[in-house]
This record gives structure tokens, C-alpha cells and sequence, in this order.
């Protein structure tokens, strides 16, 4: 009995983040550690179904820049990166490809569907919903021209839940298209969708410091001197841009997280609770 009581508190308590998300869009980047660890698949598959159900509008983008840099390996490829992106070829573009739309995608699709939600997969190509021109000197790494959301919003509408690899088309005819770091196209996504929030789950506690210590709340010049500081480096600087870039476009919240820690979407959105780096105008 005391354990029953104990449920229905623990549910009324997150009540008032249920009423307050109700009906909102929330678009998820899964990227980092949540990816590899059996257990953690699990409980975020079981994180994003609770949110559906409960009435909010769950949006996955994924990454999978280990994955791709495994494979490459395996196929003699080298991977190389400027600013914390990746140079793509058109060998590595294949690469990126096959990892993103054909492995993650389909088995991020999977583990939702398993836990009983309708997941839809699809990368940017699919009826032209992300264009992108290559990003100046990184060759088939693309930065995005044109977010086409209709078909994300109709998906979203007949309550399905979007999962998005990061491939965009190119508007030249003939073209394979591009790879796009996959925070940057979760932030662009979020943005044309009027996302209420967009989280990016990683392998760290969130943004830290030069002592190794999270970082609550950022804003963009502290972003800019962090950078310039040489503290934020790597695959954080396009996730920290892409952040500000999506608060700046009007959703109101973008938090860098933790997907390390077994239920932290739930943790971050139905708690008072900050378990991750928010990221404000
Ligand atoms: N100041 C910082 N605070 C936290 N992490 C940082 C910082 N500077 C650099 N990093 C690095 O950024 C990494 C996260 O970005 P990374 O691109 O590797 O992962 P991801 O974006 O979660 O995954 P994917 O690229 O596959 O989508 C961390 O693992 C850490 O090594
Ligand atoms: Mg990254």
C-alpha cells in the first residue's frame, strides 16, 4: 500500500510538467554514450515513449560519429576533423551514409516501436526536408540551406514519432547529398518546427569548465569566451553553436545532457531537477 501511495505521488508530482509541455514539441538529439550501452538504449527508448504518451511531441535526430569513425577504420578510411567536424569524401559520405540511415536510424525505430510507440524513420533526403551547399573546405559535410518541415509536422500530427538522420539533398541534380553534423541539424529542425525545447544527449554531464566542473547555464558571449579559451573544443563547439543557434531562433530552452545517466530525459523534463547544461538567450 505505502509503495502504491508512493507511485501516485510520484506521478502527481509530474503533473505540473505535464500540463506545462502538453501538446509541445521536444526535439531530442541522441548522440554519444546513451547510443552504446545496451541498458541506457532501453531506458531512453522508455523515456521518449512516456513523453509521447503523456502528450508531448518527441523528435529524434541522431548522430553517430563513433559508428562512423569505426567503420572507416575498419575500411582503411581516415577520419579528420576541423572545429569538431568531420571532413567528409565521397568515400567517407558513403560511409556516413550507411552508418546513420541504415544502422542507427533503423534501429533507433526499432527500440521505440518495441517499447510500443509508432516511429517513423527518414533522413533530411526524404522528401527534400533538409538542402544543405558543402560547408567551405570540409567537402560532403554540408551546412544547411533549407529546412522543409512539412513532412516532420504531418508525421508529428498522426502522432508518429520522427526519427531523423542527419543526410541532406543537395539542390544540384546528380548530387549524393551531404553529411551534417547531426546537432547542427537537430537545431535547424527544432527551430523550423517551433520546438518548445531541444536537448542534446551526450557523453559528459553537460558543458564543463577548466576545472572539469558543469557549467549550469551559458549564454552566448560566455559560449564565445569558452571557446576562444580553448575550455569548449571538439564535437562540443558545433553542439554549443548549435544551442545558441536554436534559442536564438525562438525555441525558449536548449539543454546539453548527460545520456550517460539511465533516465535523463525524464530527469530534465519532469523534475526540478537540472541534470545538464542550459543553454540560454
Ligand atoms: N568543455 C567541454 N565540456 C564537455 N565536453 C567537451 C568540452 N570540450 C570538448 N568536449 C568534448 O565534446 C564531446 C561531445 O561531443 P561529440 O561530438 O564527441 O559527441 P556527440 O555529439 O554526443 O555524438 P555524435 O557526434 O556521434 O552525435 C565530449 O565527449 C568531450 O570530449
Ligand atoms: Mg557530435
Amino acid at each position: 500500500m505505502q509503495k502504491k501511495v508512493q507511485t501516485v505521488s510520484t506521478l502527481l508530482d509530474a503533473l505540473p510538467f505535464i500540463k506545462r509541455f502538453y501538446g509541445e514539441i521536444v526535439v531530442i538529439k541522441y548522440g554519444g554514450a546513451a547510443q552504446v550501452d545496451p541498458v541506457l538504449k532501453d531506458r531512453f527508448a522508455q523515456d521518449v515513449v512516456l513523453m509521447s504518451l503523456v502528450g508531448l511531441k518527441p523528435v529524434i535526430v541522431h548522430g553517430g560519429g563513433k559508428s562512423i569513425t569505426e567503420l572507416s577504420r575498419q575500411l582503411g578510411l581516415e577520419s579528420t576533423f576541423k572545429e569538431g567536424l568531420r571532413v567528409t569524401d565521397r568515400q567517407g559520405l558513403r560511409v556516413a551514409e550507411m552508418v546513420l540511415s541504415g544502422e542507427i536510424n533503423s534501429e533507433i525505430v526499432s527500440l521505440l516501436n518495441d517499447h510500443g510507440a509508432r516511429a517513423m524513420g527518414m533522413s533530411g533526403k526524404d522528401a527534400g526536408s533538409i538542402h544543405a551547399r558543402e560547408k567551405t573546405g570540409l567537402g560532403y559535410t554540408g551546412e544547411i540551406t533549407e529546412i522543409n518541415a512539412d513532412v516532420v509536422m504531418r508525421l508529428i500530427h498522426d502522432r508518429f514519432i520522427p526519427v531523423i538522420a542527419p543526410i541532406a539533398a543537395s539542390r544540384e541534380a546528380g548530387h549524393p547529398g551531404y553529411n551534417i553534423n547531426a546537432d547542427t541539424a537537430a537545431s535547424a529542425i527544432a527551430g523550423a518546427l517551433r520546438a518548445r525545447k531541444v536537448v542534446f544527449m551526450t557523453d559528459t554531464p553537460g558543458v564543463l569548465d577548466g576545472e572539469g566542473e558543469l557549467l549550469h547555464s551559458l549564454t552566448r558571449s560566455e559560449v564565445e569566451a569558452l571557446k576562444t579559451s580553448g575550455v569548449i573544443q571538439g564535437g562540443m563547439i558545433p553542439k554549443v553553436d548549435a544551442a545558441l543557434h536554436a534559442v536564438e531562433a525562438g525555441v525558449e530552452k536548449a539543454h546539453i545532457l548527460d545520456g550517460r545517466i539511465e533516465h535523463a530525459l525524464l530527469l530534465e523534463i519532469f523534475t526540478s531537477e537540472g541534470v545538464s547544461t542550459e543553454i540560454v538567450r
